[in-house]
């Protein structure tokens, strides 16, 4: 009688340690299983407003922003693009701001009729809590238009798994250099 109380408590145990591995570490088939997201320490998405101005520049001896291709067509701008490296600071003056990242990516001329560019980049942090991780942001920059709204497609660190949106503004522009200051607001859902 004893034996099969033992034998039956051992079966349950099993069971109940067999049901808690499917749950934390998920169904396994084959390479792939499905987790439980508390595996991650996953719980509650917060959302995050960054307020940052970023500078683009282009002219003069120490330019963050270069051409790397021509534009292709007379009359157009398309094909143009620039590979940038950007300080990202909490105020619009450089040189009285705190900087808090770089942007570092692409921006392509994507648009025949109109001046619009595909940006691909990513905000690199490197202040506070945030130091070392960053934003992933891809999408469509018609610049001459007021607001114009790029998606952010994900991120690392603090920013894994993260999505949102970033409003861009043109604060400065000089025509002769080409120069610009852009203030990105974005706003971010992540863990
Ligand atoms: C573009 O236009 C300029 C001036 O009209 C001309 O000199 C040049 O050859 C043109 N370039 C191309 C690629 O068509
Ligand atoms: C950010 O992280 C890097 C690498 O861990 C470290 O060297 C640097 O001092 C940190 N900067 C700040 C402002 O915390």
């Amino acid at each position: 009688m004893e034996g099969k109380v033992r034998i039956l408590s051992v079966i349950l145990l099993s069971l109940a340690i067999n049901n808690w591995v499917v749950r934390v570490m998920g169904k396994k088939e084959g390479y792939a299983s499905e987790l439980d997201p508390r595996v991650l320490k996953l719980k509650k998405e917060k959302l995050t407003h960054f307020h940052l101005y970023w500078h683009d520049t282009v002219g003069g001896r120490n330019p963050s922003s270069v051409a790397v291709l021509p534009s292709l067509k007379n009359g157009s701008t398309l094909g143009l693009m620039h590979m940038f490296d950007n300080p990202l600071s909490v105020g619009p003056d450089l040189k009285k701001s705190e900087l808090v990242g770089r942007s570092q990516g692409i921006y392509a001329s994507t648009a025949l009729h109109q001046v619009g560019l595909l940006m691909a980049m990513n905000f690199a942090f490197t202040h506070g809590k945030y130091n070392g991780s960053s934003i992933t942001i891809l999408g469509r920059n018609a610049i001459l238009q007021r607001v114009r709204e790029l998606p952010i497609i994900g991120g690392s660190g603090r920013f894994r798994f993260a999505r949102g949106y970033a409003l861009a503004k043109t604060y400065y522009f000089n025509p002769a250099t080409f120069d610009a200051i852009v203030q990105y607001d974005v706003y971010v859902l992540h863990y």
